[in-house]
């Protein structure tokens, strides 16, 4: 049902499964004896890191946080609101941030700032997809599971109008799911 309104898959169920194995590679070898906080944020990171938990055999724990950006404002301050804030101290703390897209680097830079100053030893960045196009403050982020082109895309987590969250693959809309909605 949902297949139906996307145009094109740029990120296979199978090609995820290869890249989030990869990034977990690369993260266990970093992490195995730093016993890491690994913060998720909602909701679009939640296929993701479920998916990449699972692949990381290293004692860790798990947090999640839900923030709104408010972009579009002067430069790079980012401000975000809190909307669920971490249950967890991260002071001294080694802290991995799970994003499921990094675009213009505000949410994410914003998020690993507020950690530093709450004192975490480190705050490193692991996302699934990267739009390095829409970068608008300098982030690289540390993990990358693959770059794509500036297009809104849907799917493993990423929203349209809070819809298509649990399509198994990244994709992008049919230009008429649009349409239709500003029809509406
Ligand atoms: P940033 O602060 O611009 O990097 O925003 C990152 C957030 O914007 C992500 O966590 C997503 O929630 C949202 N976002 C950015 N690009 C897309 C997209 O192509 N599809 C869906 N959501 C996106």
């Amino acid at each position: 049902m949902l297949n139906h309104d996307i145009d094109d898959i740029l990120v296979s169920e199978t090609e995820i499964a290869g890249i989030v194995k990869t990034l977990a590679s690369e993260i266990t070898q970093d992490y195995k004896h730093k016993k890491p906080l690994v913060v998720g944020l909602l909701k679009g990171c939640i296929p993701f890191i479920s998916d990449l938990l699972k692949e990381l055999d290293f004692f860790l724990e798990v947090d999640f946080m839900d923030v709104s950006s408010y972009h579009g404002g002067v430069e790079s301050t980012g401000d975000v609101k809190i909307n669920k804030d971490l249950g967890t101290a991260v002071k001294g703390r080694h802290v991995i941030l799970a994003e499921d897209i990094v675009d213009s680097g505000q949410t994410i830079q914003a998020i690993r700032s507020m950690l530093l100053y709450r004192g975490a030893q480190t705050v490193k960045v692991v996302t699934l997809l990267d739009k390095p196009k829409g970068r608008v403050v300098q982030l690289q982020p540390d993990y990358i599971g693959t770059t794509i082109p500036d297009a809104f895309v849907v799917g493993y987590g990423l929203d349209y109008k809070e819809l298509y969250r649990n399509l198994p693959y990244v994709g992008t809309l049919k230009p008429a799911i649009y349409e239709t909605e500003s029809e509406e």
